[in-house]
């Protein structure tokens, strides 16, 4: 199989800059979406950003995948910090993610899983190390952690300290965790970057409009830089 890789944001404001930057693309539409294709760093990429949330961006890397062919995906975008180490701006990787809405404990299950499923879904090991070289290149810092993933903004700071108590979990978003359980079913190797755009408490909404569009460029840059690596 030929390789591919697939670059996913959730908002439009996640891939812009990947996309200024590659300069020339081919669009296509297909399920509700747009898919770019490019040539970077001589890698053949699809990127697309999927829209908020779980349903959407399973749909879209499924797409990815099933589709346009991607055999590795890095997802780039923006979180809510929950280790109060993380600040905005600040970059975090995922090393594994959760889903803390998935709730069946009614029948003795822990919060985030499901029979045949896991509560916790690993990334990728090598790209992981790629992504601690590339930081280490770039001379920023590179939290790594778990990620727990929800059809939720969170802005208060009790439901943020429920996440933090049941999932140890470092920052929290809208998708990588659906992501991570396609990739997973998929074998495609994958790999969750975050900038922190809030501390998802009550000034959350205002911290995310405020900072969403510059954490996004951070995590856009560093992922970009990911890939120049992969093509040499
Ligand atoms: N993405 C960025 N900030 C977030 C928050 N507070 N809740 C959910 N997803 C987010």
């Amino acid at each position: 199989m030929a390789f591919k890789l697939a670059i996913m944001g959730a908002m439009p404001e996640e891939i812009e800059p990947l996309l200024k930057r590659l300069g020339e693309y081919k669009t296509t539409q297909y399920a509700k979406n747009t898919y770019y294709e490019a040539t970077y760093s001589g890698i053949d990429l699809v990127i697309a950003y999927s829209k908020i949330g779980k349903v959407f961006s399973t749909l879209t890397a499924t797409t990815m995948i099933e589709k346009f062919g991607a055999t590795k995906l890095l997802f780039s975008g923006v979180a809510g910090a929950v280790n109060p180490e993380l600040k905005v701006g600040d970059l975090i990787a995922a090393s594994s993610l959760s889903q803390h809405d998935l709730d069946i404990t009614a029948f003795g299950h822990p919060y985030g899983y499901v029979p045949e499923g896991q509560q916790f879904v690993p990334t990728d090991k090598d790209l992981l190390l790629l992504a601690h070289e590339v930081a280490r290149e770039m001379e920023l810092p590179l939290k790594e952690g778990i990620i727990a993933t929800g059809d939720q903004f969170v802005c208060t700071v009790e439901r943020k300290d429920w996440i933090a108590e049941t999932f140890d979990a470092d920052a929290l978003e809208m998708e990588g965790g659906s992501v991570a359980v396609v990739c997973d079913a998929l074998d495609i190797p994958f790999f969750i970057l975050r900038a922190i755009s809030d501390a998802a408490d009550m000034d959350a909404s205002f911290s995310f409009d405020e900072f969403m569009v510059s954490s996004a460029q951070q995590s856009a840059q560093f992922v970009l830089k990911m890939v120049e690596k992969l093509g040499r």
